[in-house]
């Protein structure tokens, strides 16, 4: 796979061993946009995090992250002019909006709840459910030019005319010819897509007082609870960004993980609802029913409701959910005890939290939460 690019320490290995293609402007001009990659990521040194895996096609520029920018908070981006990438991820919510589903710019539900963009360049695969979106470029996609349900409503019939707007505003003349200095017309879905993907790469957040190792004494004891063999959390939720689905400039054999974790079990026969079954609805393999990608738990106190369909109002359900190891619902269409669903991972099997764990392990989840990213200008609106 391409996904995994050099790292600058690798490269200027590469250099050596390889003194010919080092020639190449390039290769130079390759080695030369790592570095300035590198540089904007602004890692802190208290986290300590590997460098995330930058697709070749698309090195991280400090003017295609200045224009993915402006177009994240720019509504004209949308079809009819009513929404923008924000309208969904709100920055003081860690890029999620608070709601258990959103609504797109023509008005259609959508299924599943809106992801935090925390520290959305390590991901293993996008979205909640989708095996095969392997980069956010993949991603963009489904805002942009979904129809099912339309989100920004991007299509070929009003693609030119979106274009257009941004091809007539003097601002974007100079923060597209500055993103694509090469290209004759820079003004593309292909260059807005490489534009947004850098933009959202930088939203790395490492500055919580778990990085910091601020932790309370009683979060020290959740840290331990989460940690152990009872919970099984760092099972799924490990490394790093608290997710097993995390890649890095460092990783050789990616996995790529989905789990059950016994939500539904509608007809006692393992199956969730029907617009939302997982992975499944890509490989239609029985196994995938009601798989889902684990997601990072950093920022977690800030993104209810939670799980995929934001079925789950606050973290303290979600503890109970972990701690009966599924879901009974005993009423209404889903029906069903997720605690017997067959395909449910065998690591959610249930534990018994005293109500003073239960607290200590929620206030490990919240030493998660870095404040410094939700109010850094880099990632705020340039609007205002
Ligand atoms: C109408 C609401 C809405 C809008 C507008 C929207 N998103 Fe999203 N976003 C979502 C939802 C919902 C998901 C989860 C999708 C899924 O699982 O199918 C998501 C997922 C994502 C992801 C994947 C995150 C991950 O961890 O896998 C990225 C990246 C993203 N959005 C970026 C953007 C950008 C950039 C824009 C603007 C072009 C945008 N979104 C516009 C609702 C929205
Ligand atoms: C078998 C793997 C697995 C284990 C074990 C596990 N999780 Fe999860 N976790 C997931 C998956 C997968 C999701 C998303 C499920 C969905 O949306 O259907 C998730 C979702 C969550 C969410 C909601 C995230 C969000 O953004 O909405 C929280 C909070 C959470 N887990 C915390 C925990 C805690 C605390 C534990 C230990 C008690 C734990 N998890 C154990 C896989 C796991």
């Amino acid at each position: 796979m391409q996904l995994i690019s050099l790292s600058v320490r690798w490269l200027a290995v590469g250099c050596l061993l390889l003194l010919a293609g080092c020639q190449s402007s390039d290769f130079d001009l390759q080695l030369q946009q790592q570095a300035e990659g590198v540089t904007l990521l602004q890692l802190s040194s208290e986290g300590g995090f590997v460098l995330p895996a930058i697709p070749d096609e698309n090195p991280l520029t400090d003017a295609k992250i200045t224009l993915g920018r402006f177009l994240f908070y720019d509504p004209r981006l949308s079809a009819n002019q009513t929404q923008s990438c924000e309208s969904c991820h709100f920055q003081a919510l860690a890029f999620t909006d608070g709601k258990a589903v959103p609504t797109g710019s023509t008005g259609e539900a959508l299924v599943r709840n809106s992801q935090t963009l925390t520290n959305v360049a390590y991901n293993a695969t996008y979205t909640w459910w989708n095996p095969i979106f392997t980069r956010i470029e993949l991603q963009l996609a489904m805002p942009l030019t979904g129809d099912t349900p339309a989100e920004l409503g991007i299509n070929d019939a009003n693609l030119a005319a979106i274009l257009q707007r941004f091809r007539s505003d003097t601002v974007y003349q100079t923060l597209f010819a500055n993103a694509f200095p090469t290209a004759t017309d820079p003004f593309t879905l292909t260059n807005i897509t490489r534009a947004l993907a850098s933009f959202t790469r930088t939203m790395i957040s490492d500055r919580s007082p778990y990085d910091r190792n601020e932790l309370s004494d009683s979060a020290r004891r959740g840290e331990a609870l989460f940690f152990s063999e009872a919970l099984e959390c760092f099972h799924c939720h490990n490394g790093f960004n608290f997710s097993s689905s995390t890649i890095t400039t460092n990783t050789r054999f990616p996995e790529r993980p989905f789990f059950n974790t016994g939500l539904y079990n509608i007809d006692n026969q393992g199956s969730y609802p029907s617009d939302n079954t997982g992975k499944y609805q890509v490989t239609g393999d029985w196994n995938d029913m009601g798989a889902f990608r684990p997601p990072t738990l950093r920022n977690i106190e800030l993104t209810a409701p939670y799980m995929h369909d934001g079925s789950i109002a606050t973290l303290a359900a979600v503890v109970d959910f972990y701690a009966a190891g599924g879901r009974n619902l005993t009423a209404g269409a889903y029906r069903g005890d997720g605690r017997n669903n067959p395909y449910k991972s065998s690591f959610v099997n249930g534990f018994d939290l005293t109500a003073a764990d239960k607290t200590d392990l929620i206030n490990f989840l919240h030493s998660l939460t870095d404040q410094e990213f939700i109010s850094d200008d880099r990632f705020a609106n340039p609007f205002e």
